[in-house]
């Protein structure tokens, strides 16, 4: 059955992967939202799409085809996801947020008042969740190591370099990203608890406005990460741009194999499977909230 999708924050970087899964997976896009106008990209995949640049006109016109709105994409800056989400909600229809679904917990608890309330559910993206490496991972961690009562080790090393516009941007704007944690951390924060559980408990060991040094303890792993967009963070790995270790008791797992068709994946999983619904990405978001204080 084909769906019909809204979209607020069209023109922006991540855009084009939802666009071309809603596309591929035979849905619709009728009408979209940014404050910006460059968005000649809907003429490749959904070129009869209404589109608004005005909030309040946005608003009028998406109320008067709600009826027919089956899910709303929101891929703005991260503070303005909790903003959009009820707007969505409220007008009855479900929700795919980009990452992190919103910054603070407490917007969790309202969320769900507001999914009971109105009968609809919000979701969000988290890709890593969708590979096999690590699906299999989670059916079975004896992959990593034949010992199940032995305490798992896992580190994360994940050094990113971003060039000077990142401090100008959103991004760089901790009121707006969230930070580092949130704006870069919760991948792998949301796979390490996606694959061991509820955090136990954790320690901030160095953090800067570019990088954060850290621990976590669950029941049976402990994590130790660092996580860098600083380029001078690079120099002890000598000839790489960029580092993606993930390593659990030595094994390293490769996490950028399939990344390319992992927001595909993640759209056929939520549509078909209502993976990545609020509950299950809630801890992550927890977590980095208290690391971030
Ligand atoms: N899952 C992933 O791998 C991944 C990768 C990149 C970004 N993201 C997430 O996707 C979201 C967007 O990131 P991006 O890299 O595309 O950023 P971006 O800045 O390129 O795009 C954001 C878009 O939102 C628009 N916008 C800004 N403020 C707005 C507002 N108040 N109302 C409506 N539109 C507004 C901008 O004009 C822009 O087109 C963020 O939540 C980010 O964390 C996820």
């Amino acid at each position: 059955m084909s769906l019909n999708f809204a979209f607020i924050g069209v023109a922006g970087y991540v855009s084009p992967r939802h666009l071309s899964a809603i596309n591929k997976l035979g849905h619709n896009l009728k009408i979209a939202y940014d404050v910006n106008d460059n968005v000649g990209i809907l003429d490749k995949f959904f070129p009869k799409c209404l589109f608004y640049n005005d909030y309040n006109k946005f608003k009028h016109n998406f109320k008067k085809i709600k009826k027919k709105i089956d899910y709303t994409v929101i891929t703005t800056p991260n503070n303005t996801h909790f903003k959009y989400i009820k707007f969505a909600l409220i007008n009855n229809s479900n929700v795919i947020c980009e990452k992190p679904l919103v910054l603070r917990s407490n917007h969790l608890k309202e969320i769900k008042k507001l999914e009971k309330k109105y009968k609809k559910k919000v979701y969000t993206i988290l890709q890593l969740r969708t590979l096999k490496v690590v699906k299999d991972l989670k059916k079975n961690k004896r992959l990593i190591d034949k010992n199940k009562n032995k305490n798992y080790q896992i580190t994360i090393n994940y050094i990113t370099p971003r060039g000077h516009w990142y401090k100008s941007s959103w991004k760089g704007n901790s009121k707006k990203s969230g930070g580092i944690l949130f704006n870069i951390g919760i991948h792998l924060l949301d796979l390490v608890c996606f694959l061991f559980g509820q955090y136990k408990k954790y320690k901030i060991i160095k953090k800067t406005s570019s990088s954060c040094v850290g621990e976590v303890k669950f029941n049976k792993a402990n994590l130790r990460f660092k996580l860098s967009i600083n380029p001078e963070d690079l120099k002890v790995y000598k000839d790489r741009k960029v580092v993606r270790d993930f390593i659990i008791n030595r094994k390293k797992i490769d996490l950028a194999k399939n990344f390319e068709k992992a927001h595909y994946d993640t759209y056929r999983d939520i549509i078909e499977y209502k993976k990545f619904d609020i509950e299950t990405v809630s801890n992550s978001i927890i977590l980095a909230e208290k690391m971030s204080k």
